[in-house]
């Protein structure tokens, strides 16, 4: 009896997500493949049933797919939400683009009986094997009834591939297909069988093997042109209850072969920060998660990146050539998973390459950590509540660069929140640019031994940042004067550093701090002295570095260099005065100034034992890339950032030539944006524990 009844429980678990082909001839050809997964969210309020159905699909112009009742009831539609996640005009040379899109119902049911939708078209892009395009079909047959295992609602494995393959023909290569399953099964990946009705084609390619045990899709060798696969992801429990499918078609196109396979000459390669294939990211609702995604090839020109993944992900473009991934999960994502594929796609002349495929799992969990982050016009706060934080040492948590004084958390926090006000241009604050936006990040993480140099992991890691928006009104201001920098190094104490500009060669008296930003004329010289202050005689300072760049933050990409590793790049650059702790240098005003709105000087200064054969300072001038320091703490500090301005061009200069430029928004500064700003906690991580094995072992540079 018992045994009947759980075997009528099973024959109502039973899931299916399918998808058919049905042939008919026609000439539009648009399909490119599609994903369906589902989620069964209980009895809801109502004593309705709720089922959250994900489809993606890709088509070469941007369109839905719209479900109609197959079979069975299938319920109100109470929720739908819709948009575009990626699209690229990189497509085959029969459809030129393609666009992704996903659409997101929610569904009540009065039951939980079975039921299908299906949305059917026609046709798929044309392939190069076939003189016609297959009409599509999506048969989505869901199923959210009682597992007899868990007691739970079904769940589909999420899988997830970008929307477009491509491999050169002579590159055999491996794609492993991100399959997840939230229920713990096993799953596996097979081709679709014709009498289940899985597939309509039902190819199998010669040159491809499918991995059915490891999901992994294995590209050896075949010619070229397109490639239509019609997969069956199914999970199975780990008791003899019914096994559970979703499924999804995608194209592969295999072209001309290219002169090296080698990844990193013509085909583009993944490098750190880029995260590894199958890599599980934690992250919190209302946080947002930001992947960077780097890629390098020696004679192709990187491109762009495509990708999957959930509904209302972003992709941007960094000045500096990285890729970022943002996506802010929102309350009801709390609880569930979503996969996110990418691969980034190089130009060499008129050909195309792709990286490999890379897929990473998003695991979202309810807001834990109480956090607030302010953005001002040339600081950023952040607050904390220790209450919500694990129990930790909190004279442990420091920022990137703790060395300037400013940095400290224990300034402002207090009782029962950790504060940190940091500025724009310290604490080892991070610049990234793109079109639209500046973002400043930081993040504030645990140290164990406080006098460790590299940390591999951290108990807590709580990143943050402030985003200006480029376009916004400048505000006089945000050209404030530079105060004194005061930074703590141990063996050397607390010392000051003092970068002024001077009206002339006498370096006398400063010019008034209230009357920057300063202006110049081409070819006027501008008068700088950067001084060290301290108590302790025996030291000596020296000016590693010196660059102009329109923000004032030492991890700006290209700035322009003044003077690199103690050796001077600016040919106008006059050295007035070099004496222990003091140096008097100018420069005239330079050309790059009228590329933008205005521009700071910012310096690289380090203290040494003064007469000390084996410190930096002593080196002087040394030929870029010699000399990777080792820091001895004893003989010598680390490297600390000092920044005077803005300074800028005089507006008869600007009216002239510049002005073109000047009107450019996009070098307008970020000033007075404050309206325009996000503050965001993003990549929140806790570790549980730290490994006491834990080996020293520096960070890789590259992957291999
Ligand atoms: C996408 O973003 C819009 C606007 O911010 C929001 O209303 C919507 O709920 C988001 N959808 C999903 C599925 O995250
Ligand atoms: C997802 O996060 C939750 C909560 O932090 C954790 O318990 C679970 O193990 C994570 N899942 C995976 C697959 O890592
Ligand atoms: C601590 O600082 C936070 C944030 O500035 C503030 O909201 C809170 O009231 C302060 N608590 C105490 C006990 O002073
Ligand atoms: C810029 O300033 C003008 C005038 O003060 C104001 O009307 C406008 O709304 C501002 N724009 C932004 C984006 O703040
Ligand atoms: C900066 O340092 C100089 C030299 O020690 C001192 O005269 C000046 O008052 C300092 N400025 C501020 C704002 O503390
Ligand atoms: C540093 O030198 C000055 C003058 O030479 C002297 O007055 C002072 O006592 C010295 N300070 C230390 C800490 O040695």
């Amino acid at each position: 009896m018992l045994r009947r009844r759980e075997r009528a429980v099973d024959i109502m678990a039973l899931t299916l997500l399918l998808l058919l082909m049905l042939v008919t001839l026609s000439s539009a050809s648009h399909f490119y493949g599609g994903v369906v997964t589902f989620t069964a969210k209980g009895l809801g309020s109502t004593g309705n049933y709720e089922v959250e159905v994900r489809s993606k699909a890709t088509f070469h112009g941007c369109q839905y797919q719209y479900f109609s009742c197959y079979s069975g009831n299938c319920g109100y539609n109470y929720q739908l939400d819709a948009g575009i996640i990626d699209s690229s005009s990189n497509g085959p040379v029969t459809a030129s683009s393609w666009c992704q899109t996903e659409t997101v119902t929610n569904k009540l049911l009065s039951t939980n009986t079975p039921f299908k939708t299906r949305a059917d078209s026609c046709c798929w892009i044309y392939y190069s094997s076939y003189s016609y395009s297959p009409s599509w079909s999506v048969l989505a047959s869901i199923d959210i009834g009682l597992r007899s295992d868990t007691n739970q609602p079904n769940n589909s494995p999420d899988i997830a591939i970008v929307p477009f393959l491509r491999v050169p023909q002579n590159c055999p290569r491996t794609y492993n297909l991100m399959t997840f399953d939230p229920d713990g099964d096993v799953v596996r990946c097979r081709y679709g069988h014709f009498a289940a009705a899985e597939c309509y084609d039902c190819r199998t390619h010669h040159g491809f093997s499918l991995n059915e045990a490891e999901c992994t899709l294995q590209f050896q060798s075949a010619s070229q042109g397109i490639y239509e696969f019609e997969l069956v992801v199914e999970d199975f429990p780990q008791q003899s209850i019914t096994l559970r499918y979703s499924d999804g078609s995608f194209v592969f196109q295999v072209d001309p072969p290219v002169s090296s396979c080698t990844e990193g000459l013509y085909l583009p390669k993944l490098v750190s920060p880029t995260p590894m294939d199958g890599e599980i990211i934690p992250v919190q609702v209302g946080k947002e998660l930001d992947i960077t995604v780097k890629a390098e090839a020696q004679y192709s020109t990187v491109d762009q990146i495509i990708l999957t993944g959930p509904l209302n992900i972003s992709k941007h473009h960094t000045t500096a050539g990285e890729f970022h991934l943002r996506w802010t999960p929102i309350p009801a994502n709390n609880g569930l998973y979503f996969p996110i594929c990418f691969a980034v796609e190089v130009k060499h002349g008129s050909s195309v390459h792709q990286s490999e495929m890379r897929c990473v799992l998003v695991n979202v969990t309810d807001e834990l950590v109480n956090t607030v982050v302010t953005c001002l016009e040339s600081s950023m706060i952040v607050e904390v509540e220790k209450a919500t934080l694990p129990p930790l040492h909190y004279d442990h948590l420091r920022l990137s660069d703790p060395s300037n004084t400013v940095c400290s958390l224990q300034t402002h926090s207090n009782s029962t929140h950790v504060v940190a006000i940091i500025p724009l241009n310290a604490c080892g604050t991070d610049i990234e640019e793109d079109d639209d936006d500046l973002l400043f990040k930081n993040e504030i993480t645990t140290v164990d031994d406080p006098t460790a140099i590299i940390t591999r992991r951290h108990q807590v890691e709580i990143k943050f940042f402030c985003q200006y928006a480029k376009r916004g009104n400048v505000s006089l201001s945000f050209s404030a004067h530079r105060e004194n920098v005061t930074v703590w190094d141990k063996g050397f104490g607390t010392f000051t550093y003092v970068f002024e500009i001077f009206p002339d060669s006498q370096f006398v008296s400063r010019i008034d701090p209230r009357s920057y930003p300063l202006e110049y004329d081409v070819g006027q010289r501008i008068y700088m002295e950067i001084q060290a202050m301290t108590t302790v005689n025996n030291t000596e300072m020296f000016v590693e570095s010196c660059s102009a760049a329109p923000y004032d933050n030492p991890n700006y990409h290209s700035p322009y260099l003044l003077i690199q590793n103690g050796c001077i790049k600016d040919p106008t650059l006059v050295v007035h005065q070099s004496q222990a702790r003091l140096y008097a240098f100018s420069i005239e005003a330079f050309k790059f100034i009228g590329l933008h709105d205005q521009v700071y000087i910012g310096c690289s200064v380090l203290m040494c034992e003064a007469g000390n054969p084996n410190t930096r300072c002593s080196h002087g001038c040394l030929p870029s890339g010699a000399h990777r320091r080792r820091r001895e703490a004893a003989i010598e500090t680390g490297v600390h950032y000092v920044s005077q301005g803005p300074v800028k061009l005089r507006n008869s200069e600007r009216d002239g030539a510049g002005l073109a430029l000047n009107l450019n928004m996009n070098l307008v500064f970020i000033a007075g944006c404050a309206l325009a700003t996000v503050g965001m906690i993003c990549g929140l991580i806790f570790y549980k524990s730290r490994k006491s094995t834990m080996r020293y072992q520096p960070l890789p540079l590259q992957e291999s």
